[in-house]
């Protein structure tokens, strides 16, 4: 039973103001922290701030706060949920007292920091991990798999100072036989990396972006993903780590004549751009060239939000591996069956903030599931030290999670907490394996 809900105002990575939800049962206090997105999807759930622009430039959630202590958490110790069963009913209770279609009301921050803490204060009561208890939320008899982490090293597009236009180049160990292993690789590539750059363009430009990733002086996705291939090669790992893109296109997208204008951040500048713009039709040669080039499984928005045409032509013409829908399907199963009718793309990203419950998040990595696509549990650029997602990743089998670089402690903290649930597995009776290369299809194993 939940004896007592309530929120504070606390602070996330860019030092902007965040919920924190604590939830108390028979079986002690439990809490969630909610992350925040910087190149938030059009079509996500609200994200309700205070817009007073006195506190906190207008960032405050002091609004979110005070529909968890005076609306929802009243309303739900209430009704005597039991956070051990009724994680579906609770979603769907706050669900209905929200009454809108995306969750404007009481805010998608207040009611999914709600939505966490019950979970963590169900598996509590049921005296089993978080991770089993999502596993079980979830109905899976998939095997116990401890994903591939895919580290974001570079950081560009609204993630950083620079004037690159792709939002996040990663680096995957998917030749790495734990992630134990993983990690290692990861780490000594990082640190290859920093080298190279300070080396290359001096020791000023190590400093990191949101997501821990370097942010070196340059523009085009060559020079990023020529760097990532140096840095690999030094720490000795070629052909053992792959990489992945996540362009965030929706962030350089002209609507009114279609447009994607690669030099977007420069524009501020003053500097020209002309040369910057791609149609379409060029975008889709890019890609192409650069995963005939370096050893690319898998891509994030390619394509804007709402350029529907794009997507489902390169899905069309050029078969590939994993096209993952971050702003295009938002965590939202009427999107995913908007993207599958249509054969635009074949993955979907886990944001759990992008919808608002962890059961509806759930329900959305189960349908893409069950439609064949691999399911890619993500970080918000916006985080917090709260390690949630880590737990998701490995009860929902998703065989992938992005959670920033090797680096800065709101992003380490899920590599961390992925490292203690694979040494229980290993301690543990359980079948379990690290996904590697079936990262996309984790299952088939
Ligand atoms: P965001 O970035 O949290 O700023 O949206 C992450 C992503 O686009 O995948
Ligand atoms: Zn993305």
């Amino acid at each position: 039973m939940l004896l007592d809900v309530k929120a504070s105002q606390r602070l996330d990575s860019r030092g902007n103001p965040t919920i924190q939800v604590e939830v108390r049962t028979a079986h002690g206090t439990f809490r969630a922290l909610v992350p925040s997105g910087a190149s938030t999807g059009a079509h996500e759930a609200v994200e309700l701030r205070d817009h007073d622009k006195r506190k906190y430039g207008g960032k405050g959630v002091l609004t979110a706060v005070n529909n968890v202590n005076e609306i929802i958490g009243p309303a739900l110790v209430k009704e005597g949920y039991s956070s051990r069963r009724d994680l579906k009913q609770i979603d769907g209770f706050m669900r209905e007292l929200d009454g809108t279609p995306n969750k404007a009301k009481l805010g998608a921050n207040a009611i999914l920091g709600v939505s966490m803490a019950c979970a963590r204060a169900g598996a509590a009561a049921a005296n089993i991990p978080l991770y089993e208890f999502l596993r079980r939320e979830g109905g899976e008899e998939a095997p116990y798999m401890v994903p591939v982490p895919f580290f974001n090293v570079l950081n560009g597009g609204r993630h950083s100072g620079n004037g690159m236009a792709f939002q996040e180049l990663m680096i995957a160990p998917t030749g790495a036989k734990t992630i134990e292993e993983g990690i290692q690789m990861a780490s000594e590539t990082y640190c290859a990396l920093k080298q190279i750059i300070s080396d290359k363009f001096g020791a000023i430009y190590t400093g990191v972006g949101d997501e821990g990733g370097f942010a070196p002086p340059i523009t085009q996705p060559e020079e990023a993903l020529d760097l990532l291939t140096e840095a690999v090669a030094k720490a000795g790992y070629t052909d053992k780590i792959k990489f992945g893109i996540d362009a965030a296109s929706s962030e350089f997208f002209n609507p009114e004549n279609g447009t994607y204008d690669l030099g977007f951040k420069r524009i501020k500048e003053g500097e020209s751009h002309s040369d910057d713009v791609r149609t379409p039709a060029e975008m889709m040669e890019l890609y192409k060239s650069l995963i005939e080039k370096y050893p690319i499984p898998l891509l994030e928005d390619p394509f804007a939000e709402d350029d529907w045409e794009s997507w489902v032509k390169f899905c069309k013409d050029f078969y590939f591996e994993e096209l993952v829908g971050d702003d295009l399907l938002v965590t939202n199963v009427e999107r995913v069956r908007m993207a599958e009718s249509r054969v635009a793309c074949n993955a979907m990203l886990l944001k759990i903030n992008q919808i608002g419950t962890v059961t509806e998040a759930i329900d959305a990595a189960k349908l893409a599931k069950s439609l064949g696509w691999g399911v890619f549990v993500s970080h918000r650029s916006g985080e917090t030290t709260d390690d949630f997602i880590a737990d998701l990743s490995v009860g929902l089998c998703t065989g992938h999670i992005k959670s920033g670089a090797p680096c800065r402690g709101e992003r380490v903290a899920k590599y961390n907490r992925l490292l203690d649930i694979e040494a229980e597995l290993k301690e543990s009776w359980k079948p379990w394996s690290y996904a590697g290369e079936k990262f996309r299809k984790p299952e088939a194993f």
